[in-house]
């Protein structure tokens, strides 16, 4: 398969043509996401909440996100892959920013790199696209924020609110981002924003107007009981899982597993 590159995002764009993105963890999934021919796979920050048991992604750290984007790497060599940067790994000096970065490009074998913030890192995004490191912006509800935002809210719902994402979407076109994903924002706000720009903006809950679509592995595959308004459900994985753990323990308890098929007789 011909791996995907960042100058096709822009032209797929302009050709009217959707973008898939999701979230991969893990090596496994990673081959599944890859085989559905989705376009971006994203090993997201959310690995605090759906892998680690941590309430949000802010103790998320550097370890934590090379350790999984090399997994997801070994499970699909082909898949153009974007690395998340944690909370404080480039908030706090623009070194800092870059070193990590580059962390997740050479240590991890990202192709790319996802940060959350609007103008205020355009500085950064340029510093690293100049370093020869591809950035995806996110702006609106940015989850690391959470304690600022004063909870997981949709944002951008005033005219001010909109043109501030607008404004900041621009700034990090220009400084440039290939890519922008936009999460929790109403769909005319999020049109508007993806009509001011000649990259494309991949939405989560978002509506239909965006130029692609992003979600959270977990929320596609029902793989934990938490359900976001904004997420599709495909499958009820996590009920099977449960059922194949309640049938397992039950089979051992009655003697009915090892079956005859599971035993070396010599
Ligand atoms: O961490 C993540 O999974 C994300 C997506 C929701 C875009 O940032």
């Amino acid at each position: 398969m011909k791996k995907t590159t960042v100058s096709v995002f822009a032209k797929r764009k302009a050709a009217g043509e959707k973008l898939v993105m999701c979230t991969a963890y893990d090596a496994p999934f990673a081959a599944a996401v890859l085989d559905a021919g989705i376009d971006i796979m994203l090993v997201g920050d959310s690995v605090g909440t759906t892998l680690l048991g941590y309430s949000s992604t802010i103790p998320v750290t550097m370890d934590d996100m090379v350790r999984h984007t090399q997994a997801v790497r070994r499970g699909a060599p082909e898949a153009f892959l974007v690395g998340d940067m944690p909370f404080m790994s480039y908030q706090a000096s623009l070194e800092e920013g870059i070193r990590n970065a580059g962390r997740l490009i050479k240590e991890g074998g990202a192709d790319a790199v996802k940060l959350e913030g609007g103008a205020e890192y355009a500085e950064l995004t340029g510093k690293l696209v100049r370093s020869g490191i591809p950035v995806m912006g996110h702006i609106g509800l940015m989850p690391q924020s959470v304690n600022v935002l004063g909870g997981y809210k949709v944002q951008g719902r005033t005219d001010e609110a909109a043109a501030q994402l607008i404004a900041d979407a621009k700034a990090l076109e220009a400084a440039g981002a290939f890519c922008i994903v936009l999460e929790c924002v109403p769909e005319n706000a999020a049109k508007a924003v993806t009509e001011n720009l000649t990259i494309p903006t991949i939405g989560i809950g978002c509506g239909r107007y965006c130029s692609g679509q992003v979600q959270v592995l977990h929320d596609l595959l029902g793989l934990l009981d938490f359900k976001p308004k904004h997420a599709g459900r495909y499958a009820e994985v996590g009920q099977i899982v449960r059922e194949a753990l309640r049938n397992y323990c039950e089979d051992v308890k009655a003697g009915t597993f090892p079956r005859e098929e599971n035993i070396f007789t010599k």
